[in-house]
């Protein structure tokens, strides 16, 4: 069906603003449950081991703690098949950090006290945790994330490469990253006095994995876990997927037979709910002189954990953003004894980008010519990887426009010849794109004798403004003002949705609400004559994965500008300027679209020039495991940032035209300031982050 938008597009204030600023929306620790009690963690000291004792005494003897649990005594797990989440259930230690036991106490300062009691002995074993590509051991795992194929391979390579007039070999690495909400995980367990059922207050991203997954661990049937969580502070791809503090929080609760309160500190976060995995890729171009690609590889290795697999699609955008006859990606693991890896906000499009939009940048200067120019040479006629049509796609307009915007033109192409003072400046630009895609949702619309409308989803809003855009799709959809319209997300006890993640959530939400509005107005108007029943009327609807995919290539895009200054003397590095236009369908709302590209490419400079997270091979942790080590940019770092989008109108995505604009903002910002740098210095840096000891060698 198509949509009468009135609600959609405007550039609407959250809905929930007033609640979050005022502190009246409460985040999942804060809620209010009676004979609460607090649990905290017990963290392993090795990366890789076992534990030979654990001496609670000390801590049991102190007034207030209610139990210490290790895998001496913890209950038996009937779950789960994941051996991350199987928390306590063995003595083997598989990374630093890895949670070896939880002390249970009535206060949060006796249980911290208290575990700081606990002496644990352990038997220590070599570790191994040094990622590099000249490793024997790397292997091929059997899909990469989100489903994708491990390898691609069209034409001849190496043969293509061999008899190019432009050859690059390039190899870039990205480090590791940990995702860093501000809300820290949280959980608060509440089991039934019978012990039948669970209710968890928990900061994720989506109750119903959490939910489904706590259940498989504990042997209860799903609908016996309800999962609560209306407000998230932020998530970034680390609360997507249950993590072992939810596991350990429902096993302390069950065990001290109380309400446990459990919140990791934010050194706890950097080894049990994820990172992005540091990247070492080779990217290999092949040209004519005019700068046509004749040959692409990409080949990445990347780390995961021992105790379970996770395999980022680093090189999955080099499969469809330029043309080239000749085409190979791969992607190698090490298995590693650090804590597992996860997805963090574009997963893949994110290093990834960075890896191929700075060689881009390398061909153009290879080949004397304009990087934009370059771009619009291997702009494909269709999806080079599937062969499939793009449902639409946007990189040459956001390219035009943005050049427009950014006044790219004349741009002196020569590096290091330009200067203010003791400051090199130079400009850069990127390409971005990410996905476009939506999974099953489901929604029920209400509405009362009054005329008043409800609608019930289990949708997340993790700071993105989901709430206020979904509340304006269901009014549009229902065709009523958005004041007769309450949306309810973030509790497992309403229609089944997928998480907010992959930038699916307005398309695969949005869709579900929209076939409840549609479903509600055929009832009222051929059951009811359009006159509401006293007693009220529902009805749910139901969003699949889109046929159309099947069809078409659909990616939102976007073009990537950075002015930088370098000082010639410090090497210190600044960003007066980011200027990004994204083509991402329609836009929902103006205002709380622009603060997602907006972060997204804060988040983009924060990783060009300050993230990183620092494994210190001798004890296999991460050392700068806090914000004043673990460096992210502050409103000082960040100039001007300057936000656009360009019409789109896709009708094969959903019935919205959105695309999705979570993760496309992040994506391409780090190659812009490296291609930026470049310009002012004439140093290609290819190791992030660009720290001034790089540029003054
Ligand atoms: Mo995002 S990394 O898909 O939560």
């Amino acid at each position: 069906m198509s949509l009468t938008t009135r609600a959609i597009g405007a550039p609407l204030d959250r809905l929930d603003g007033p609640q979050k600023v005022t502190g009246t929306a409460p985040y999942a620790f804060e809620y209010p449950v009676a004979g609460a009690t607090y649990a905290f963690p017990i963290q392993s000291t090795i990366a890789r081991g076992r534990v030979v004792s654990f001496d609670a005494r000390a801590a049991l003897a102190l007034p207030g703690v209610l139990a210490v649990l290790s895998h001496e005594n913890a209950p038996r797990l009937p779950g789960p098949h994941d051996a991350e989440l199987a928390v306590l259930q063995s003595d083997a230690v598989a990374y630093h950090g890895q949670f070896v036991g939880v002390v249970v106490a009535e206060t949060s300062e006796i249980v911290r006290h208290a575990a700081s009691l606990v002496a644990v002995r352990y038997e220590e074993q070599l570790h191994d945790v040094e990622l590099r590509a000249d490793r024997g051991s790397l292997y091929k795992p059997e899909r990469i994330n989100a489903g994708f194929e491990t390898d691609t391979s069209n034409g001849d390579v190496e043969a293509a490469l061999a008899s190019a007039p432009i050859a690059l070999d390039l190899t870039y690495t990205t480090p590791a990253y940990h995702n860093n909400p501000l809300e820290p995980h949280a959980t608060i367990a509440v089991w039934s006095d019978d012990g039948e059922s669970v209710t968890l207050y928990d900061a994720n991203q989506g109750v119903y994995g959490i939910r489904d997954t706590v259940a498989a661990a504990f042997g209860l049937p799903p609908e016996r876990v309800r999962v609560i969580a209306p407000y998230v502070g932020g998530g970034f791809g680390s609360k997507a997927f249950a993590h072992p503090p939810v596991m350990l929080a429902v096993l302390a609760a069950h065990a001290a037979g109380r309400p446990v309160k459990l919140a990791l500190t934010r050194q706890q976060m950097f080894a049990v709910v994820g990172y992005r995995t540091p990247t070492i890729q080779r990217v290999r171009l092949g040209a004519e002189r005019d700068g046509r690609l004749t040959a692409i590889a990409h080949d990445v290795v990347e780390q995961t954990a021992t105790i379970k697999e996770f395999a980022e699609q680093t090189a999955v955008a080099t499969r469809m953003m330029y043309a080239a006859p000749n085409r190979r990606t791969t992607h190698r693991l090490a298995r590693l004894d650090v804590p597992v890896p996860t997805i963090m906000r574009a997963p893949g499009e994110c290093p990834g980008m960075f890896a191929l939009e700075s060689a881009l940048d390398e061909l153009a200067v290879a080949a004397g010519l304009d990087p934009i120019e370059l771009r619009l040479r291997n702009e494909p006629e269709s999806d080079p990887g599937t062969g499939r049509p793009f449902s639409s796609r946007g990189l040459v307009a956001c390219l035009r426009e943005g050049a427009e915007r950014f006044g790219w033109q004349p741009r002196d192409p020569r590096p290091r010849a330009r200067s203010e003072g003791r400051w090199l400046v130079g400009t850069g630009v990127a390409a971005s794109t990410y996905p476009t895609r939506r999974s099953s949702s489901s929604a029920l619309a209400r509405v009362d004798g009054a005329g008043h409308y409800t609608v019930l989803i289990a949708a997340s809003d993790i700071g993105t403004g989901a709430r206020t855009v979904l509340t304006q799709i269901a009014a549009d959809a229902l065709d009523v003002p958005m004041e007769r319209v309450q949306l309810e997300i973030g509790d497992s006890s309403f229609p089944r949705a997928r998480i907010a993640g992959g930038s699916m959530g307005t398309a695969s939400w949005g869709t579900a609400i929209v076939e409840a509005a549609g479903n509600l107005r055929a009832r009222l108007r051929d059951e009811f004559g359009g006159v509401v029943p006293p007693e009220g009327l529902e009805a749910p609807g139901e969003a699949g994965d889109n046929p159309e995919a099947q069809r078409f290539s659909m990616h939102a895009f976007g073009a990537q500008f950075a002015a930088v200054r370098v000082n010639m003397d410090t090497g210190e590095v600044r960003v007066p300027r980011l200027l990004g236009v994204f083509a991402a369908g329609r836009i929902m709302n103006a205002k709380t679209a622009r603060s997602q590209l907006l972060g997204g490419m804060t988040m983009g400079l924060s990783m060009a020039l300050h993230e990183a997270s620092v494994l210190d091979p001798r004890f296999g942790d991460f050392v700068n495991h806090d914000f004043a080590e673990y460096h992210i940019a502050t409103n000082a770092d960040v100039g001007t940032v300057d936000v656009s989008w360009i019409d789109e109108d896709d009708p094969y995505v959903n019935p919205m035209g959105a695309k999705g604009i979570g993760e496309i903002g992040i994506v391409g910002t780090a190659a812009a300031i490296a291609n930026a740098v470049y310009h002012a210095t004439g140093v290609r840096v290819r190791d992030l982050p660009i720290t001034l000891d790089k540029l003054l060698s």
